[in-house]
């Protein structure tokens, strides 16, 4: 059922506002009855009527100046409500997308609102209404949507796709498609005379693959997409990481990694990699241009970590690593290539995220990413055995793609291009979860597929008169250091950890610290994102405990450079520069 905060009031379902289709703008009109006007037509009769036939509204809400909003924890991957909302219209919307399947949206439509609207994304196989992501559009003046992708259930659940084609088709992109176009109607609609300007998308993980797929699918859908560490290649990914966790399978083998064996590891990559940028401040920042040698870490007569002592596989401090588990190291970080025709079946984890590698390497067995995937995606067999990980799964996965979802059509990008369309890309260098070369291939092959060329012209630039990248040194999947490197930055999901009530940056709400506000400005007025500069507080979450260091993150192949005078923690220390 719905839960609906004290703050959020039910407009009675008889309640009829002829306002809705006549009444100006009502935000030429002085501000407290603009406000009035606005909320009068947050009514379930008047909304009711602009849904098409396959559409059923759900449930309408005035939400008061400070309330809450959301379904709390019936919302099972978004239970938080945000609060402290400006007054707005909420509304839930149901869709029927075939005979079997259907999927809801939520909207946000404030009462001050400024002609633009923002689309988020959802995460991992999460089911449910991204309330927290949905947030930063009011608080800016932005109406706002989320889809729960067409079922309900938690990240890592996706036991709703076995024998369901149509619901991975929803999850794959027909919900946030759908959602997209139809919203975009609603909130045309709604604001009577105030025309709807402005189109933004914001996602990670997933939700950089829903934006991505939603790009190809749609290139007219967006004026402006914010896209986090994107779960792109799903095909290859969501199969390629059941054979991450085999590499690291079984625990009692002596090739295995324990946590502690990681941990030691990345101190050993910290050590020899921390350099290459120039400085040492902790944070692996080139990651290319280190060339691992994990040779250092052998065990040897006089260096024992007991790895082979059967009683205790895995002790709780090693000093070292047997040439087994050196070689899972390596595996991991290394590129996997189908054995047939030497093309990439998956790029490996970058030095420098090994803090994250407790997401696919820790356990008994392999990530519900990817065996989840395998057997609920792919082969409707619930008792697939992993341990049968072989190419030839990444193969009929690459043929099948269930649900359509895998957003490989970089060609596609083109039509983006040239209706004036502006994509920011950012990737975490230390993210253990989706591979940052992901990102790298990506882009790469979206350079090979538009060249440069841009209206008959060879841009010495690339691809950056439209699409940029932003690897961010030190930063996990989608949000957060373990090794304080600054990564907040206005990214998909990265205020709501600082807290429910949290918008952008806090202390910093401007372009320069906000990758969302950058985008409105090359979208809008032209002005190019050159850098973003990103925060890390001295208590990882609480902004209030005070800036730690800010740091540019530089749009890809610039990176910053030390000026080599001041302080490694001051962003004025740094230039953009190849
Ligand atoms: C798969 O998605 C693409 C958009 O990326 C779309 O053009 C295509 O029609 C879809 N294919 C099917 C079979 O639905
Ligand atoms: C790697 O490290 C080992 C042990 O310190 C050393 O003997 C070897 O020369 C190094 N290899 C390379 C290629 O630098
Ligand atoms: C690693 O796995 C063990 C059990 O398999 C679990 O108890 C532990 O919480 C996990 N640690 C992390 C960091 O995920
Ligand atoms: C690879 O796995 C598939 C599916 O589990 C299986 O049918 C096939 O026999 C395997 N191929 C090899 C060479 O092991
Ligand atoms: C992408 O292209 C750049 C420049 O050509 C190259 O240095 C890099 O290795 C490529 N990355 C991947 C993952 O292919």
């Amino acid at each position: 059922m719905l839960a609906i905060s004290a703050s959020a009031v039910l407009v009675a379902t008889t309640a009829v506002s002829l306002a809705f289709y006549t009444l100006a703008s009502p935000f030429e009109a002085p501000h407290g009855l603009g406000a009035s006007q606005a909320r009068s037509r947050c009514d379930r009769a008047s909304f009711a009527r602009l849904l098409p036939a396959h559409a059923t509204l759900e449930s309408i809400a005035v939400v008061r100046e400070n309330g809450n909003y959301g379904e709390g924890a019936a919302d099972i991957p978004y239970p938080r409500n945000p609060t402290n909302l400006p007054a707005l219209c909420a509304v839930i919307v149901g869709v029927r997308s075939s005979s079997s399947s259907s999927y809801r949206f939520g909207l946000f439509l404030p009462d001050d609102w400024n002609s633009r609207f923002l689309v988020v994304g959802n995460g991992g196989f999460a089911g449910g209404i991204n309330w927290l992501d949905m947030a930063a559009g009011p608080r800016i003046g932005m109406a706002s949507l989320s889809t729960d992708t067409g079922h309900s259930g938690g990240t890592t659940d996706s036991t709703w796709a076995l024998n369901q084609p149509e619901r991975r088709t929803d999850w794959g992109w027909r919900a946030i498609h759908g959602s997209t176009v139809l919203g975009k109607r609603l909130v045309s609609a709604y604001y009577v005379n105030k025309p709807l300007r402005y189109s933004y998308y914001s996602g990670c993980s997933t939700g950089g693959r829903q934006g991505l797929k939603e790009l190809q699918a749609s290139p007219d859908s967006f004026d402006g997409a914010l896209i986090g560490a994107p779960a792109w290649w799903t095909s290859h990914t969501n199969t390629y990481v059941a054979q991450i966790g085999l590499y690291n399978l079984p625990v009692t083998d002596p090739k295995h990694l324990s946590l502690s064996d990681i941990s030691l590891l990345a101190d050993e990559v910290t050590r020899q990699c921390d350099g290459a940028d120039g400085v040492m401040d902790g944070i692996v920042s080139s990651p290319e241009l280190c060339t691992l040698n994990l040779t250092t870490l052998l065990c040897s007569d006089s260096k024992n970590n007991n790895n082979n002592n059967n009683t205790n596989p895995n002790p709780s401090s090693p000093k070292c690593l047997t040439a087994a588990q050196i070689s899972t190291a390596e595996k991991v970080y290394s590129d996997y290539y189908f054995s047939e025709d030497h093309t990439l079946l998956h790029p490996g984890l970058t030095p420098g995220s090994e803090q994250q590698w407790y997401l696919l390497l820790n356990g008994t067995e392999p990530t519900p990413f990817g065996v989840g995937y395998v057997r609920n995606f792919l082969y409707n067999n619930p008792a697939w055995d992993w341990h049968a990980f072989n190419e030839s799964v990444t193969r009929y996965a690459e043929k099948t793609d269930p649900g359509n979802a895998t957003a490989d059509d970089y060609a596609a990008l083109a039509t983006v291009r040239e209706r004036g369309g502006k994509v920011i890309l950012y990737h975490g260098l230390a993210d253990g979860l989706v591979h940052t070369r992901l990102s790298e291939v990506y882009y790469n092959r979206t350079v090979a597929a538009l060249g440069g060329r841009h209206r008959g012209k060879h841009s010495k630039e690339g691809l950056a008169d439209f699409f940029r990248m932003f690897l961010i040194p030190g930063m996990l999947h989608c949000l957060g250091s373990a090794v304080d490197a600054p990564w907040a930055m206005g990214g998909a999901s990265q205020a709501g950890v600082l807290g429910a009530g949290v918008r952008s940056v806090p202390g910093f709400e401007d372009a320069e610290h906000d990758a969302l506000l950058a985008l409105f400005d090359w979208v809008e007025k032209g002005r190019a994102v050159e850098s973003i500069v990103a925060t890390a507080w001295r208590s990882p979450l609480d902004p209030t405990s005070g800036v730690k260091r800010q740091r540019p993150v530089c749009a890809w192949p610039k990176k910053a450079v030390w000026d080599g005078v001041g302080s490694v923690d001051d962003a004025a220390s740094w230039r953009c520069s190849r």
